[in-house]
């Protein structure tokens, strides 16, 4: 099967292999999905099967609007409906409590809750639309390797595992929706992301960052942190102090082989470059590298197989907060010295 390329004005074509129970990946404000119908369990088994992912790991059901997720869902809550007035469509994934049998196990992983979100993609939206159901999506990579910011991305992960990929161009945010879990009595920060700890406590007030809380031998709230994620083939390193570049520098021209340098422009500006250092812009901020953060791994491995890659950190807050999330998995907690 070879993967066919869809533009935004060829929904219908797209729409089609959905509801014949193919795959179909589509564009988001944060990463591309994998998309297919969520009330085809045949159809959902074909997404963990394509990604190599294990199948106790929920899926997103993505929706068009609040209507589909009542049909599911148990009655929302005010605050669970302050956050879709506020974030929706947007980057925020809402765990809530189902209606009993209302979804398969294989999109709930045999939970009695499901995650729900809304993208701000008007040409998902419309794809959402045209299939007439809501799509299960997780990111649209090989499991394990770090989420797709661009249809070349999944062309590489997915090429022939699925029928076609809604191309609409580079997504905005680069890092995941929040998932926030609205199913107990404590909201819970599940998985930090575009939106922040802080915009969310304005709305609904104080929440669980429970992501702090989960240590390797715990079971964790959200299955996926217990993982490996985002992991090029190259070792990562965290920078984290602008100050250390220069030692980095030092140590990279101590190399046999090229190392790969993921930082903002004027950490780019402020060094003397060994020649063995091969550089990839992260912009000029926190928001910048976010959008960068998974191509640039990307770049490294497709384009220039290097060993190791070093990559600069930003302090865990507001945006930050997702970004060294991502980071810290795909380096394995790895911190240059
Ligand atoms: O930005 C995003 O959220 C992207 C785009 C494509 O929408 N999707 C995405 O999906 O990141 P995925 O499958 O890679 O991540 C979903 C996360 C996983 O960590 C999963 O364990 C968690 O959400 N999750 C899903 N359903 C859950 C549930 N009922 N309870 C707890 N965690 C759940
Ligand atoms: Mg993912």
């Amino acid at each position: 099967m070879d993967t066919k390329i869809f533009t935004p004005d060829q929904i219908q074509a797209a729409a089609a292999e959905l509801k014949k129970g193919n795959l179909v990946s589509f564009p988001t404000e944060t990463v591309y999905g994998l998309g297919a119908d969520a009330t085809n369990v045949s159809a959902v088994k074909k997404v963990y099967k394509a990604k190599g992912r294990p199948s106790d790991n929920p899926l997103i059901v993505h929706v068009a609007d609040v209507e589909t997720v009542e049909k599911y869902a148990q009655p929302l809550d005010e605050n669970v409906k302050k956050l879709m007035k506020t974030f929706w469509p947007g980057p925020l994934t809402i765990i809530l409590k189902l209606k009993p049998g209302a979804l398969a196990k294989e999109v709930t992983g045999g939970l009695d809750t499901a995650a729900f979100r809304n993208p701000n993609k008007q040409s998902t939206l419309n794809l959402i639309q045209a299939a007439g159901v809501p799509l299960v999506g997780p990111s649209a990579n090989t499991s394990g390797k770090p989420s797709p910011t661009l249809a070349k991305h999944v062309y590489h992960d997915l090429n022939g595992k699925i029928a076609g990929i809604l191309d609409d161009g580079a997504t905005d945010f680069g890092v995941e929706s929040t998932v926030i879990d609205m199913s107990t009595d404590k909201p819970a920060i599940l998985r930090p992301g575009a939106v922040t700890v802080d915009q969310i406590e304005r709305v609904i007030g104080p929440v669980d960052d429970a992501v702090h809380h989960v240590s390797a031998d715990q079971v964790p709230k959200a299955p996926g942190m217990k993982y490996r994620h985002y992991a090029p083939d190259a070792q990562v390193q965290v920078v984290d102090h602008k100050d250390d570049w220069k030692r980095a520098a030092d140590w990279i021209k101590g190399q046999d082989e090229t190392v790969g340098v993921m930082a903002t422009d004027d950490v780019i500006d402020s060094i003397n470059w060994p020649q063995n250092a091969e550089l990839y812009s992260l912009g000029k901020d926190v928001s910048t590298a976010s959008h960068l953060l998974f191509a640039g791994l990307r770049h490294f491995d497709l384009e220039n197989g290097v060993d190791n890659i070093l990559t600069q950190g930003f302090p865990a807050t507001e945006l930050g907060e997702a970004y060294m999330n991502r980071l810290n998995k795909s380096a394995g907690q790895k911190h240059f010295e």
